[in-house]
């Protein structure tokens, strides 16, 4: 069905909008918010404002790259939740006001669910991976496994108890002085690191189930002690430290998606979120499925972190449903 649709993303310190057609995503705009990494996290009020600013040249642009107007549009689709309440407002009246006016639907989209359905964006139906999959969501918010068993037909089977993934990052990145945000930036000194340098625990939690706070208490203490003994200790050791701290929140996350495949018996593994952008889990999950028989998928690095091309196909397989 040749529907074109406007998509807009604002739940976090990303505005992003997009504009696919029939499935195909035309344009992917986002503008980012430089202005948080000086206070070491997102202002939430500093974000909504700052979304209101971006809106609509982000909107303009994503609908000149597509080559489109928006009186072609077929309907209108925008992050309802989760997110900061403010940054999602700013984007569910900008889309209301555009649904209401071009009197055309509306179509709520959640956000992780559109994380998931990244894996379908701009690939071939036999390089897409096949109904029911498994997915392993990782982003700043939320670390879920999912069963995807059709494009509006999600189920979380495991999740985090208490912090994300990428809030490990962000917070391990914080106390090793790193700004904000702190997860590319362990990435990027983690390359040239030794991840068995240091041993971080494994939480022992049962289920499919994550916990990351354990994980970030150890790291404070160990911190604290190895800076007692030598104050540049950070400074010495920085890429052997963040490998260490990657590995582990790698083999947390990887060691729950196998019991889960085992469990489920499902062979089709994806990836998704923001911290799917990490090079060593991206390497570590093709690995794993390799090992172990899976076909694994990982969308785009653009289509990772935040972004409308996400809730634009989400909203194409909402409007079709
Ligand atoms: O999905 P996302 O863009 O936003 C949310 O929905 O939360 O994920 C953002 C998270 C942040 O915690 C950020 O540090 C993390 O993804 N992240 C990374 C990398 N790129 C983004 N973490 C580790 N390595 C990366 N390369
Ligand atoms: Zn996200």
């Amino acid at each position: 069905m040749s529907i074109t649709l406007l998509a807009i993303e604002s739940s976090c310190d990303e505005t992003a909008a997009a504009v696919c057609c029939a499935g195909q995503i035309l344009s992917n705009i986002i503008a980012s918010q430089e202005i948080h990494s000086r206070y070491g996290g997102v202002v939430p009020e500093l974000a909504s404002r700052a979304h209101i600013q971006h809106i609509v040249p982000v909107v303009d642009q994503a609908l000149k790259t597509a080559g489109c107007e928006l009186s072609s549009m077929n309907a209108i689709a925008f992050t309802q939740s989760p997110g900061l309440i403010g940054s999602l407002l700013v984007g569910a009246q900008f889309a209301k006001s555009l649904a209401l006016s071009l009197n055309i639907p509306l179509i709520a989209v959640h956000h992780m669910q559109a994380h998931v359905l990244a894996n379908l964006i701009a690939v071939a139906q036999d390089q897409q991976p096949a109904f029911p999959f498994l997915c392993l969501t990782v982003s700043g918010g939320h670390t879920q496994i999912i069963v995807c068993s059709s494009p509006t037909n999600l189920k979380v089977i495991g999740e985090t108890m208490d912090d994300a993934a990428g809030e490990a990052f962000d917070k391990s990145a914080k106390m090793l002085g790193l700004p904000y945000p702190g997860g590319p930036l362990i990435d990027r000194y983690a390359t040239s690191g030794n991840p068995e340098r240091f041993k971080f625990p494994e939480p022992k939690i049962p289920g499919l189930n994550f916990s990351f706070s354990g994980l970030k208490t150890a790291i404070l203490y160990f911190l604290q002690e190895e800076k007692e003994k030598d104050p540049e200790f950070i400074e010495k050791n920085l890429p052997d430290i963040c490998a260490s701290i990657q590995g582990r929140i790698i083999s947390i996350l990887l060691n729950k998606l196998k019991k889960a495949a085992a469990e489920t018996g499902i062979r089709d593994v994806c990836l998704a979120g923001g911290v799917a952008a990490n090079k060593g889990l991206r390497k570590a999950f093709q690995e794993t499925g390799s090992n172990n028989g899976w076909r694994t998928f990982i969308p785009k690095m653009e289509y990772c972190t935040d972004n409308a091309a996400m809730i634009a196909i989400t909203g194409y397989y909402k409007y079709l449903n």
